[in-house]
């Protein structure tokens, strides 16, 4: 490699890390991610819980700004309910989660890492949602998982 290379293929490097810079707080609570990730991994079959990605559009969409998005998901983790859930689909399908009574420090650590991390779309999760769904006999479900999947895996 060249040096104009090198540099193009680190600027292409740094370019690509800083879109998805972290602050320090995500970072420590990047670290404690797994605690969430052991139900929350898209690639589960069957899931035990919904991929971070649509829970994360859900927080957005249903918050007024960061420190809300923050507070509400850590009121959630540590004592669900159904009046405050949002995800009305993963309730149906896996019944309410159960709580993660966690010191608020940490909560507050992972939901920040939760807000700032860009997840891929979960497009093993709908894959498997589709099978899964039509072989239930859920054509309903089985077409809103297949349109996820069109849309955002294409
Ligand atoms: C034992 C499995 C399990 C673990 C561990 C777990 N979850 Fe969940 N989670 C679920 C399930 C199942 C749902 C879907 C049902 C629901 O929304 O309550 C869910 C839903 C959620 C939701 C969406 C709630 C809503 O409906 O609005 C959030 C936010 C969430 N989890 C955050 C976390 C965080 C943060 C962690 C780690 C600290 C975590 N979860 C760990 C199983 C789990």
């Amino acid at each position: 490699m060249n040096r104009s290379q090198y540099l193009l293929l680190l600027s292409a490097t740094l370019f690509s890390a800083s879109s998805i810079a972290l602050s320090p707080e995500a970072i420590e609570g990047n670290s404690l991610y797994p605690t969430c990730h052991v139900c929350h991994n898209q690639e589960m079959d069957p899931p035990l819980g919904p991929p971070m990605w649509g829970v994360q559009r859900r927080y957005k969409n249903n918050t007024i700004d960061d420190e809300d998005f923050v507070q509400s998901m850590t009121n959630f983790v540590k004592k669900p309910t159904l009046e405050n859930a949002l995800h009305d689909m993963a309730v149906e399908r896996m019944g309410l989660m159960p709580p993660l009574p966690l010191p608020d420090e940490l909560l507050n650590k992972i939901a920040t890492y939760i807000l700032e991390e860009q997840f891929p779309p979960p497009c093993v999760h709908w894959a498997i949602a589709v099978k899964e769904s039509t072989e239930r006999g859920d054509l309903e479900h089985a077409r809103k998982e297949q349109g996820m999947l069109n849309r955002f895996c294409k």
